[in-house]
């Protein structure tokens, strides 16, 4: 691993606590870690122990205290706001433990939105979601609303909306929790055919061992820190 450009993802000393004083809450100890480009990387570890953090700050929605995250060799936290969010908007995708759909917005409207916020016409977007839908075997309810699809579904909507940009990075927050054993499998092997384009890399936080066998390396983190790699 000592070809920097093979790295998709290198991160060095990071620390993050949440709050001030007495109510302080370290969530990030001093945390390295390298992700491959090409690579799919699960990451495993109590609640409570830094893995949402950790995906966070690599994806660039939340800032470290100390240390260094590099993104295909782009620090982004020195970056101003618009950079970062249009950096991200470009070359991340992420896959929020709580899905996050929009619910005024239907199914195919709310995987187009990456798309739109890069100026995308709207039906070169629609387009898109439509086709991604497909894959993730939902077009027969793109026109409908979050609400009117059970869990497991959200869930593959949400994986939709964060690869529909095609993405050269995309972390997943325990993306198979709400899915049967057949349905998560789909997924997983879905997620698996997108990081085999060259270039992509995939960190899944996950306490599905269903699915541990599609992942290249699985990482262990406890109270902060990786514990095992
Ligand atoms: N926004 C926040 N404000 C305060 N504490 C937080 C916040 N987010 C997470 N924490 C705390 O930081 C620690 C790590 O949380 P998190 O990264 O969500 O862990 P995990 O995803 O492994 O369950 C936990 O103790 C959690 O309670
Ligand atoms: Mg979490």
């Amino acid at each position: 691993m000592n070809d920097q450009s093979q790295i998709a993802v290198s991160c060095r000393k990071l620390t993050k606590t949440y709050g001030e004083g007495s109510t302080a809450v370290v969530a990030l100890r001093g945390v390295d870690l390298d992700v491959k480009k090409g690579e799919l990387l699960m990451m495993v570890g109590p609640s409570g122990c830094g893995k949402t953090t950790l995906i966070s700050i690599v994806a660039a929605i939340l800032n470290q205290d100390e240390g260094e995250c590099l993104v295909f060799g782009h620090d982004l936290s020195n970056l101003p706001d618009l950079e970062k969010t249009a950096y991200r908007g470009k070359n991340i995708g992420f896959v929020f433990q709580a899905f996050n759909l929009i619910p005024m917005l239907t199914i195919q409207e709310n995987v187009s939105v990456p798309l739109l916020l890069l100026n995308k016409s709207m039906n070169e977007a629609l387009d898109a979601a439509a086709h991604i839908l497909e894959r993730v075997g939902l077009k027969e309810k793109m026109k409908q609303h979050p609400n009117q699809l059970s869990g497991g579904q959200q869930q593959r909507v949400a994986i939709a909306r964060a690869f529909v940009h095609n993405p050269l990075l995309v972390v997943c927050d325990e993306p198979t929790s709400a899915l049967d054993h057949k349905t998560g499998q789909n997924v997983v092997e879905l997620l698996r055919e997108i990081v085999a384009e060259k270039d992509r890399a995939l960190i899944v936080v996950t306490h599905d061992s269903r699915i541990f066998e599609y992942a290249d390396r699985i990482v262990k983190m406890d109270d902060g820190r990786i514990v095992e790699s």
